[in-house]
């Protein structure tokens, strides 16, 4: 965020406060309520911890609530329970059993619904077709799949037996893939022929296949296909099964024993301030405790609720609030596959009037691309079913806001604007909606339980509106528990940079009544479109196209994206600057990482500036890609001398 946008939050002065009908029937009810559950917990965490983890059902009691011993967390040692039983065998013994779990609707339009009692069974299902390729517990599998019913089918499948799943974006490509497989040592692959995304086909197994015959990735034995898109694809006997096959032969009664609660649960690759991506890892019981008390608290479920979280299953978001938490609280949840433009810019509203969706969670880039694309598209149809709406995945300026409220919830709902990470699991800093008084912009005040707050390098609290580092200074249940394969960089990258805190990578502020604004990262990670990159991934991409010899990648604000991607690149000798370069390396960063990470802007330079010690002057660059001087225009080199002169005058602070 620029000074001046950082300026304009701060003197934000609107308020919206609960609307009474909504506040009346809320969990919570009012700022004293908050206030007081939030010195409840404050002054006992692990009472008011254990209170949430009894709603769910443990198979076995735990002993001790929370073991810390700085920077490891244990959370209700000792116990153990099914995530899955939780999602579906336990609201099978009342009404709950015959309400639809998951509304699915494909991109073509197909619908699909599946009740608790049929989820259960699917899941039960291919639990068993699982155990037959010889899964067990403790194995990884992986799954690349589109959002279609059996990716949560796949994934409650896997926590039935205890096979940590390791979900990858349909988006990444086959070199990503292979990564991410290599890391987790994945013994099954879960994929489909393709999904649908505008009208096309996203060859999914086609990317599987390329991924397996890349060099060190021996450790996956079976691949599982669903049938999507019918298209061509070949199939390798003994190893690829298809999902139809497997289940067909397979019973849907399955006897799901508790796992440890520290039995892990998932990981989720996400990215870093180095070129590698680290598998954070989740575990069963805290994971799911954070996931079903803030989805329950946060989105103030109740029952009729349709809750739509529009997230892709490869982020988090798509982990906590499309599966696990809104399944542990025996929602229905609305799932659909491809893009929201689709046949038209109103696909979203459509879906909400004819699914009576009530709880609406999605991204500030979904929010300004719907924005822009204009007010007549909502207002054809039918939107009073909606009661909630959320908003996640970076910051969300304020007009955003104003518009959403106005224009999506009629100025009738309340928004939460919740700030969390991969590594958090679960909304972190959120408005209760009907008891905290919201200001476009700010993801208001951390959560009862969760000790966040910003600090100066040095730890000393930072005082009203000064800006610091968003921290947590308490271990809260659904923490990561480690980068998987490598617990040194847990430690360095979340336990070193502020003594006795979880730093977060995020800079912040809190004004003089508590509430926090998320100014963005403060590491090397950008946001582009809510998507989590870091800088380093996509110059290493870039390296490792002959024609580059170097290259810098910088963020600059984008008012759709939130951030835009500017890469600045040194061609070896022999090649030539120009349009075809900068097309070509578009094109292989996409094959590298995947569509998400193509640079939006290449710009190329002789030699990129640098401070006497060689490092590449970053802020430098980012000033270059954000400022008047930017053209935009790929043909020729930046001027070599304009850049040594800012040089000059940056090489004091950098
Ligand atoms: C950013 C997504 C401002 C933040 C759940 C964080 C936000 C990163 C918000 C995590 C918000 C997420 N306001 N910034 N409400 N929510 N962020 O791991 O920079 O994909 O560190 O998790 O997104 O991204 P991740």
């Amino acid at each position: 965020m620029t000074t001046t946008e950082i300026s304009s939050l701060l003197q934000e002065h609107r308020r919206f406060d609960p609307p009474g009908p909504f506040a009346a029937r809320a969990h919570v009810k009012s700022e004293a309520e908050y206030r007081a559950m939030a010195a409840r917990a404050e002054a006992d965490p692990d009472a008011f911890w254990a209170e949430q983890a009894r709603a769910l059902a443990w198979s076995h009691p735990w002993t001790k609530v929370c073991d810390w011993d700085p920077p490891d967390a244990r959370w209700f040692v000792g116990g153990k329970l099914n995530v899955a039983v939780n999602c579906l065998d336990r609201h099978l013994g009342g009404a709950r059993a015959n309400q639809a779990a998951i509304l699915f609707e494909g991109e073509p339009g197909d619908v699909r619904v599946l009740t608790y009692r049929m989820l259960h069974r699917e899941v039960c299902r291919f639990a068993n077709a699982l155990l037959s390729l010889g899964v067990r517990a403790g194995d990884f599998v992986a799954i690349y799949l589109p959002m279609v019913p059996e990716a949560a089918i796949a994934m409650l499948a896997c926590a039935r037996i205890g096979a940590p799943h390791t979900v990858v974006f349909g988006g990444f490509s086959a070199e990503a893939l292979a990564d991410r497989l290599k890391d987790s040592r994945a013994r099954v692959v879960i994929t489909a022929d393709g999904g649908w995304r505008r009208g096309q086909v996203v060859p999914l197994k086609a990317s599987v296949d390329r991924a397996l015959g890349m060099p060190d990735v021996d450790s996956v034995q079976h691949v599982v296909v669903v049938r999507r898109t019918n298209n061509e694809i070949s199939m390798r006997p003994g190893r690829d099964h298809f999902w139809d096959d497997l289940v067909a032969a397979a019973s849907p009664v399955h006897e799901a024993r508790g796992h440890d609660s520290e039995h892990p649960l998932f990981s989720l690759y996400t990215s870093g301030t180095t070129g590698k991506p680290k598998g954070i890892l989740h575990t069963t019981g805290g994971y799911l405790v954070g996931a079903a008390y803030t989805t329950r608290m946060v989105f103030d479920l109740r029952d009729g609720d349709v809750f739509w979280c529009t997230a892709d299953i490869g982020w988090v978001t798509g982990h906590s609030y499309v599966v696990y938490g809104p399944l542990a609280s025996g929602a229905t949840i609305l799932m659909y596959e491809g893009a929201p433009n689709q046949p038209g810019p109103d696909r979203f509203w459509e879906m909400v009037a004819r699914w009576g969706v009530t709880i609406l969670y999605t991204a500030p880039t979904a929010i300004r691309a719907f924005m822009r694309w204009g007010d007549e598209w909502p207002a054809k149809h039918d939107l009073s079913s909606l009661r909630l709406l959320g908003s996640v995945g970076e910051p969300i300026n304020p007009e955003a806001w104003m518009w959403y409220r106005k224009v999506i919830g009629g100025d009738r709902c309340p928004i939460v604007d919740t700030w969390w990470q991969t590594e958090t699991g679960s909304i972190m800093i959120s408005p209760l909606p009907g008891a905290t008084s919201t200001k476009p912009g700010s993801a208001t005040r951390p959560l009862p339980g969760i000790a966040a707050d910003v600090v100066r390098k040095d730890g000393t609290p930072c005082g009203p509106d000064e800006g610091g580092f968003l921290v947590v200074r308490r271990p809260w249940p659904s923490m990561l528990r480690t980068i998987f394969g490598d617990h040194e960089r847990y430690v360095k990258t979340y336990f070193s940079e502020i003594a006795g805190c979880y730093f977060a990578g995020d800079g912040a502020r809190k004004d003089a009544d508590g509430y926090f604004w998320i100014m963005g990262r403060v590491d090397d990670v950008i946001n582009v479109s809510g998507h989590r990159l870091s800088t380093m991934e996509v110059e290493s991409a870039l390296v490792s196209h002959p024609k580059v010899a170097e290259a810098a990648v910088v963020g600059r604000p984008d008012d759709l994206k939130g951030q835009a991607i500017v890469a600045f690149v040194t061609p070896r000798s022999g090649a030539a600057a120009g349009d075809a370069l900068a097309a070509e390396l578009r094109a292989h960063v996409a094959e590298q990482i995947g569509a998400l990470a193509r640079p939006e802007e290449i710009r190329f330079a002789e030699a990129l500036p640098k401070t006497r010690s060689g490092k590449i002057m970053r802020r430098l660059l980012r000033e270059v890609a954000s400022g008047a001087q930017t053209r935009g225009d790929t043909t020729t080199l930046e001027d070599q001398a304009v850049l040594e002169k800012l040089a000059q005058s940056f090489a004091t602070d950098e």
